[in-house]
């Protein structure tokens, strides 16, 4: 039963919102670290850190500082102008993660849609593709967004159904099949291959242990760009710091998101070599808040707390830990345990008479943990970084009990 504070808040947003979300029923008013708290005061563990956008924990000091300081000084210039902010920034990011270069965006999705304007433009001016030929692969099963480009290689009908017309240009392959990319690599107007190193929204689908490697070289082959959407895997979440480091392998443009912005801001960004970034010259791409002084400050704060403070290696051990913990579950409606650090998902059998893994949510909501199902019978759990072994244990307990419980 939810109280009459959290139904007046429902309702608000049933009555004037758009209705393009399917939210729990549960409205939140606080977070710290692993923690948020509903307007009732109730505590939950968070297993979904804003789908990994909150990778260093709900209001983490050292990121509300740096949002605090810098709102006090200059928040906004737009790219019309420099800043202090963003030179430091830029430096920072490249350096840290080996890239000649990089371009500030907003959103995951803008990042997307980055990489594929710069894709285009060195098939055109680099790799010699004739004028408006550039194709661009993606991956079945993909999801990087709600634009229409993004729109435009998705098969969930949900996302793309009545949206079209589409962006032409765009082939797809099955995920995690090397033979059907050499195919389409061998297409000489490929510019580039796009591709998550585990796919988040279709469910934590890790792929084969080669095939990253397997890209790279088939890349590397035929003279394509090797475009990692590492949006929602990057960042520490998968117990390193780009999920492509699992595979030892460097893709030549690194998409980057939610994170990136410590879960209090939206910053993007994209790197890339100099060979690809500089293809772009004044005009041709840009946004207004797009490298803007508080998200330079925030996303620096960000990846220096991921840094300091171990979180990276913490994903990695606490991943081991929960993985065995929800193995250790071993109840008949759970038909697969998988993930890497701290990205991690169940299958839920259907059970009850055509319970789903929604019930197991709204179950766990109960019990004090918020975890949301993606797709019909899948549920990710993605703590913040931060987390204890105690909370993994504690968080656990919560998972393993509720199941046992809803599968009686
Ligand atoms: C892999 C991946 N790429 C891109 C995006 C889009 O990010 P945003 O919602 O910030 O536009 C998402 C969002 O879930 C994502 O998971």
């Amino acid at each position: 039963m939810n109280s009459s504070t959290t139904n007046h808040f429902i309702e608000l947003e049933n009555q004037y919102g758009a209705h393009n979300y399917h939210p729990l029923p549960v409205v939140l008013s606080r977070g710290k670290g692993v923690f948020v708290w509903d307007v009732d005061g109730k505590r939950y563990f968070d297993f979904l850190s804003a789908y990994s956008a909150v990778n260093q924990g709900h209001c983490h000091p050292k990121i509300i500082a740096a949002l605090q300081h810098q709102s006090e000084r200059i928040t906004l210039t737009s790219r019309a102008f420099h800043n202090d902010q963003l030179g430091p920034f830029e430096k920072y990011i490249t350096e840290l993660l080996g890239y000649d270069r990089v371009l500030p965006m907003n959103t995951g999705v803008e990042g997307g849609e980055t990489a594929i304007k710069l894709a285009r433009k060195w098939g055109y001016q680099v790799k010699g593709i004739p004028a408006n030929q550039a194709k661009i692969g993606f991956a079945s099963g993909n999801f990087w967004g709600r634009t229409i480009a993004a729109i435009s290689t998705s098969q969930d009908i949900d996302s793309y159904g009545d949206f079209g017309p589409f962006v032409p240009g765009f082939e797809i392959v099955p995920y995690n099949d090397l033979e059907a990319l050499d195919r389409l690599l061998q297409n000489g107007d490929v510019a580039a291959f796009m591709v998550e190193p585990i796919q988040g929204e279709a469910g934590v689908i890790v792929p084969d242990d080669d095939y990253l490697k397997g890209v790279r070289s088939l890349c590397n082959k035929y003279n394509v760009l090797f475009i990692a959407d590492e949006v929602q895997t990057g960042l520490g979440r998968t117990g390193k710091m780009l999920c492509c480091d699992h595979a030892d392998i460097k893709p030549d443009i690194l998409v980057l998101g939610k994170a990136l912005g410590g879960g209090v801001f939206p910053v993007s960004a994209v790197l890339t070599s100099d060979e690809v970034m500089n293809v772009l010259h004044p005009g041709q791409h840009g946004s207004t808040f797009g490298g803007n002084p508080m998200a330079c400050a925030v996303a620096m704060a960000s990846l220096k707390v991921l840094v300091d403070e171990n979180l990276i290696d913490n994903a990695a051990a606490m991943g081991e830990v929960f993985r065995e913990n929800l193995r250790n579950i071993a109840s008949p409606i759970i038909s697969e345990v998988r993930g890497k650090g701290l990205l991690n998902a169940i299958d839920i059998l259907p059970f009850g008479n055509g319970k789903t893994a929604y019930d197991v949510c709204l179950a766990l909501k109960d019990n004090g943990l918020l975890a949301k199902q993606t797709h019909t019978h899948t549920i990710r759990f993605a703590p913040p970084l931060t987390i204890t072994k105690d909370e993994i244990q504690k968080a656990s307990e919560i998972i393993s009990n509720t199941i046992r419980e809803i599968a009686k």
